[in-house]
């Protein structure tokens, strides 16, 4: 049977085995192999471009360079990642291991944009997508954004390429990141409107009363960084995406009362407060975000 083709620039998506798919094909192979442990095999897995993302129940970790060995046959992926933790500390850095190709690099093309990064030291959240498209349509032509958890150029691109933003300033912590991020503003033709600044935004000698828009995307809670972004902010107002962890019963609710919480505590009123879901996040939890206006209209 043909494998399909890798193909570099293929969305991450997620896929179901089935029964008669390359996931079907594997479980019948690793049965062959190790017998009816095979049926523990799970029927979902992420791919991203070149890269495939797997998770393992405990049963079949002894043979997880195998399964790898046969998915990269089935899927003519590249290379196999498996999942062992959540994404972990302020960089938020997957927890994975290599168990079949030598090399994490790969690019997913979403509604467009190029994002190329190494699958084994950056995060691409899935279930970000929506978002990231959102942000390239609410972002208006010439504005001034500020994206102040940039990593790869998740929201930064959607702003340059489809917002059209006159100006992005975009921050970003860790080495890694920041190179791909340089690299993806290359890659996606808008040098001229992004600047990728590396370091702490905390302390980044960041322009203030210049933004009309400002990105919080940081999990698990974003809101100690409303009074850095509230600064950023034209005299005359703006926007405030914050990210942050809600409960599922009434989640976007509590986002929003909790953002509103905050900038009151701040003497800041604000004209909007919005909040949606962006994901589901663990048991019982969601990641939301929270659009704020503040002074004149968005
Ligand atoms: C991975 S993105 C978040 C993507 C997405 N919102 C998610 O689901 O996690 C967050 C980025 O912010 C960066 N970061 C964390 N703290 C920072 C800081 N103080 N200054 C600049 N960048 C920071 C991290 O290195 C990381 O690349």
């Amino acid at each position: 049977m043909t494998p399909e083709p890798a193909s570099p620039s293929a969305p991450a998506h997620r896929r179901t085995a089935g029964t008669t798919g390359p996931g079907a094909r594997v479980r019948s192979r690793l049965a062959e192999r190790i017998g009816a442990g095979a049926a523990q095999l799970p029927t979902g897995y992420q791919r991203m471009g070149r890269v495939l993302l797997l998770r393992l129940p405990p049963g079949l970790l002894a043979h997880r360079h195998l399964i790898g060995e046969l998915y990269r046959e089935e899927l003519g992926v590249e290379t196999v990642l498996l999942r062992h933790g959540p994404v972990r500390g302020e960089m938020r850095l997957p927890d994975l291991e290599r168990v079949a190709g030598d090399t994490g690099e790969t690019e997913v093309v979403e509604h467009g944009i190029r994002f190329r990064f190494d699958a084994t030291k950056i995060l691409f959240a899935r279930g970000n997508k929506t978002e990231r498209e959102r942000i390239g349509r609410l972002t208006r032509p010439g504005e001034t954004v500020v994206d102040l958890f940039a990593g790869i150029g998740y929201f930064t691109l959607p702003a340059a390429v489809h917002g059209r933003a006159g100006r992005v300033v975009a921050c970003e912590i860790n080495p890694v990141a920041h190179a791909y991020l340089e690299a993806n503003v290359r890659l996606n033709g808008v040098a001229g409107t992004v600047t990728a600044l590396r370091g702490d935004n905390r302390t980044l000698p960041l322009e203030t009363g210049a933004a009309d828009r400002v990105i919080l995307g940081w999990l698990p809670d974003a809101r100690p960084w409303l009074d850095r972004a509230l600064e950023l902010l034209r005299p005359d107002g703006g926007v405030l995406h914050v990210h942050t962890i809600a409960g599922t019963h009434g989640g976007v609710a509590e986002a929003e009362a909790g953002v509103a919480d905050a900038l009151g505590r701040q003497g800041i009123r604000p004209a909007a407060v919005a909040g949606r879901e962006v994901k589901p996040y663990g048991p019982g939890r969601l990641h939301a975000v929270v659009d704020v206006t503040v002074g004149r209209a968005g």
